[in-house]
Order: C-alpha cells, then structure tokens, then sequence
C-alpha cells in the first residue's frame, strides 16, 4: 500500500526542547509567557506543556507540524531564555494536553505534586501512552530531577 502524504491540517506532531533561562524567573514573568503561548498557540491549534525547573525549561508543543514548527521559532528567539536543543519532532496518534493551550508547572518554585485538573498528577498526564514514549520519558525525567 502507498504511504499516505504528511496533512498539515489533519497530522500531529510532538516537539520537546529544553532550554535554560536568562535568570530566575518571577510568576509575573510566567504570567505573561503563558498570555502570549495561550494567544498564539490557540491560533495555531497548539496544545501542551511548560515544565520550569531550577532556571531550566523542557516544553512539549503538539499540534500540526506546521503550526508546531511555527511557534518553535518564535520562541526559540525569545531572549528570555538560550540553550534552546531540540529534542523530540514526531508524529503522535492523538493530543496529551487538549484542554491546555499551555499548562504549566514547576517543581522548584509551586510544589511538586500539583495535581492535573482531571485529579492526576502532572507524571501520570505526561505519561499517557497516546503520545510519543520518547517525549514521555524526556518530560519524566526532567520533572523528577526537580
Ligand atoms: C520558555 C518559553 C516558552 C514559551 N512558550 C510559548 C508558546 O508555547 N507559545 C507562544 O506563542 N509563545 C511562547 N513563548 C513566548 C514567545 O517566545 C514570544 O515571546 C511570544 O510568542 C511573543 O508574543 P507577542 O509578540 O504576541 O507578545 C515562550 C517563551 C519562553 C521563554
């Protein structure tokens, strides 16, 4: 059978980099990371998760390849942070985070066991076995180095 052409409008994707911040951010200055990521990313169709540990990122964007691709450059220029490395671009079966245009948490700063507003916890979301294992196991291990 012919492999079937990628659809940017029906395929998704999961990217995951990481990247270290300029210095340690304030909750207003999350605050108004997190406005812009809900304005663009509902734009683009783009769900997920920004993990804050210790002046490190580890974001997880899923959504059609070109809108994913899209906003990674954005933010890959923000100054407010450097370091960016790709990690994980890879087609998943379906969205981990769909009610999140961009759920957040860190473990340094809020507590570690904020719970996901379905009454799971942050690592049992991430683990869900709809995405990509890959893109699990990064996000995983990141929020347990904590
Ligand atoms: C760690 C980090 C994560 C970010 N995540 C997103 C995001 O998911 N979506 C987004 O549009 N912008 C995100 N941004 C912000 C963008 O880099 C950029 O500042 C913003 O999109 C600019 O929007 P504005 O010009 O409309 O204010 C992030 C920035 C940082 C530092």
């Amino acid at each position: 059978m012919a492999r079937r052409a990628p659809d940017p409008v029906t395929d998704l994707y999961a990217l995951v980099y990481s990247s270290k911040a300029h210095h340690e951010l304030s909750l207003d200055e999350i605050d108004r990371i997190l406005d812009a990521a809900q304005r663009h990313n509902d734009r683009e169709a783009i769900t997920g998760l920004l993990l804050y540990n210790r002046g490190r990122f580890m974001q997880y964007l899923e959504g059609p390849p070109q809108g994913v691709r899209k906003v990674f450059e954005r933010i890959k220029a923000d100054p407010r942070h450097g370091e960016v490395a790709e990690l994980v671009f890879e087609p998943i079966a379906s969205r981990k985070f769909g009610e999140w245009s961009m759920a957040f948490r860190s473990s340094s700063a809020f507590g570690h066991s904020a719970p996901a507003t379905d009454g799971r916890t942050i690592l049992q979301r991430i683990g869900d076995s709809r995405g990509s294992a890959t893109a699990s196991e990064l996000l995983s291990d990141f929020w347990r180095s904590g």
